[in-house]
């Protein structure tokens, strides 16, 4: 069956050619959609007749949406309002791939209440949905070296510390909303990048700390690794570079041959678990991106899974001090 889901403001499916490519030859079974957005992978994979989707997505926008597709595709289509990190316990064996589309739509980057872009004004938000704090939490109650950590770390940005001293100099006056910190910001930064504006790298940092975007990927893919059946793809469509450190490492460590002990036989003797297609990162042609210029720091990756009983200390390890940073959090829960 093929359904066309109408939509006013559609949401340009980013790599969605080569995505096909990749998991076509794997059609007849059940795909997860860890991203659900606007259902334009899902859309796409449920026009063969024996897929099916079982989809995942944060904000209640994507919930809402995935009513008429529940309409439209009956049983071949189940929609959960959880986080990805949530992916466990899905009781199939057909499942052929789980496929990760992050970042965000161009609904929730125009959605003024989530409040995603510098251009919009009011109540700092960022929240994509299940979350535990705003951006109006952090920038308002978070000490100086936190906000200098989020800022660095999160965002590269070179001028974090002056940044949050300027923040928590304003902020014994009155509460910051978005306007007050795009106004430090253009204060406090030099400008040494005319191309992007000065408010890029904080806010990015911001929307990552606020969803928890890195626990949230790193636990995500290593429950993706536990769900999935030996043959079987994880696909990865990152934004930033950040993200695609997570799962370039995640790909790239675990599918080279690495002597675990001298003591195994030599069958045993790897933490090898993937077999990398694509060495490099697929990314989009010349064209999509004059179509859709946001999909020009988009980055596809993907990796089969050859083996079961993966140890993930490594991965977790690489990341560790990113992980310390985000539960900062927790004392604004
Ligand atoms: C770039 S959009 C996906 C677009 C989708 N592939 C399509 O074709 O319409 C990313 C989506 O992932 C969701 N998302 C991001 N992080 C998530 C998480 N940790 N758990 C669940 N959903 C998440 C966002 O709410 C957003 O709807």
């Amino acid at each position: 069956m093929s359904a066309t889901i109408n939509l006013e403001k559609k949401h340009f499916p980013v790599l969605l050619d080569e995505l096909i490519k990749i998991i076509s030859p794997r059609y007849s079974g059940t795909f997860l959609d860890c991203t659900f957005g606007q259902g334009g992978y899902s859309e796409k994979i449920l026009e063969n007749a024996n897929n099916k989707v079982i989809a995942f997505d944060r904000d209640i926008i994507a919930k809402e949406l995935s009513i008429k597709f529940k309409n439209i595709f009956k049983d071949r289509f189940y929609f959960n309002h959880k986080k990805f990190s949530e992916i466990k316990n899905i009781n199939k064996k057909d499942i052929k791939a789980i496929i990760f589309d992050l970042g965000y739509s161009k609904e929730q980057v125009t959605d003024k209440e989530k409040g995603l872009s510098f251009n919009h004004k009011g109540k700092l938000n960022m929240k994509m949905g299940l979350n535990s704090f705003s951006a109006h939490d952090v920038i308002n109650k978070l000490d100086k070296d936190e906000l200098t950590r989020i800022f660095k770390f999160f965002g590269d940005e070179k001028d974090a510390k002056k940044i949050s001293n300027s923040i928590i100099r304003k902020r014994n006056k009155s509460l910051i909303n978005t306007e007050d910190l795009v106004d430090i910001i253009n204060k406090e930064k030099k400008n040494y990048n005319f191309k992007i504006n000065k408010s890029t790298k904080v806010f990015q940092s911001l929307r990552i700390f606020v969803n928890q975007e890195i626990s949230e990927l790193i636990k995500g893919l290593i429950n993706a690794y536990e769900l999935l059946p030996i043959d079987s793809y994880i696909v990865v469509v990152t934004f930033h570079s950040l993200e695609d450190k997570i799962v370039k490492f995640f790909f790239k460590n675990y599918s080279e041959d690495k002597r675990v002990s001298r003591y195994l036989p030599i069958s045993q003797n790897t933490n090898k678990i993937f077999e990398l297609i694509n060495k490099k990162a697929i990314v989009p042609s010349a064209d999509e991106i004059k179509k859709n210029p946001p999909s020009r720091s988009a980055k596809l990756r993907y990796a089969k899974k050859i083996k079961d009983g993966a140890n993930f200390k490594e991965f977790l390890n690489e990341f560790k001090n990113l992980l310390e940073i985000e539960n900062i959090g927790k004392k604004l829960c």
